[in-house]
């Protein structure tokens, strides 16, 4: 880790520490926010990069992005990324974090950096949901709270000026129950060639049935399973699982 790394790494913990233990439970049960480690996400972009699976400038969004670690430490890397969050504080808390890396100088000046509020699924998804249209619905172990299924009148692609396909690649750092909805809006809405980087449970394994239906597969980087980490005693342990979707045979 150099230099600027330490300062990044640094400034992420110090304008998060105000949250502190109790804030965070409650975030926990209010919204279910809890931050993916910033320097795990970081060394997966690099080694992402580094093997040609993103393209330097690709274009990311990170799906519910919380106080906007993974959009600083993806745009560290040379991607442009912006995140979409349901929560109005943790948006405001992103924006600020994310300008306080640029005014010192931490994020490439030709990268662009957006959160925005809003909630990732289309309103649409919700429409297919409800009439039974929905292959993840019939694979969720336990329905998504009301907290993600709300829109409160958000546009957040219309804000970015964007669509999901405008993205090459998306990061989400899901809970177990929200896998099947992240996939299936992967599935439905994302460009045939863009690839989704989960930081998940078992899930996938365990809907084998519902990614075939979905088109989708996924691979799982040896250094990108967390086992390296789970042995050196750390908590970083979580897979991070490549989604792609599967080709279509020429007919
Ligand atoms: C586990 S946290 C991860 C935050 C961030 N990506 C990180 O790793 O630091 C998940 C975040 O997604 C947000 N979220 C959950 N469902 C959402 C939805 N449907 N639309 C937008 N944000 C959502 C939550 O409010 C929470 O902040």
């Amino acid at each position: 880790m150099d230099q600027t790394h330490r300062r990044l790494f640094a400034l992420l913990g110090a304008t998060d520490a105000d949250i502190g233990l109790r804030r965070m439970l409650r975030r926990v049960r209010d919204t279910g926010f809890v931050p993916f480690e910033p320097e795990y996400a970081l060394e997966a972009f690099y080694h992402l990069l580094g093997q040609g699976r993103l393209r330097p400038g690709a274009r990311l969004l990170d799906l519910g992005a919380g106080t906007g670690n993974i959009v600083a430490v993806a745009a560290v890397a040379g991607l442009n990324a912006d995140g979409i969050e349901i929560d109005k504080g943790l948006v405001y808390r992103a924006r600020r974090k994310i300008k306080t890396l640029r005014s010192q100088g931490l994020l490439p000046a030709e990268v662009s950096t957006h959160v925005v509020w809003g909630n990732y699924l289309p309103q649409e998804y919700f429409t297919a949901h409800r009439k039974g249209e929905s292959i993840a619905s019939r694979y969720e172990d336990r329905p998504l709270p009301p907290r993600w299924r709300t829109h409160h009148g958000g546009d957040p692609y219309g804000t970015l000026g964007a669509e999901p396909s405008s993205f090459d690649s998306f990061f989400c750092y899901a809970w177990q129950q929200q896998v099947p909805s992240v996939c299936e809006f992967f599935s439905r809405y994302a460009r045939p060639d863009a690839v989704l980087l989960c930081a998940a449970w078992d899930l996938p394994e365990r809907h084998e049935e519902m990614l075939r239906k979905l088109g989708l597969e996924y691979t799982i980087d040896p250094y990108l399973d967390g086992e390296r980490w789970r042995a050196e005693g750390s908590v970083r342990r979580l897979p991070i699982y490549e989604f792609r979707k599967t080709p279509q045979p020429n007919v």
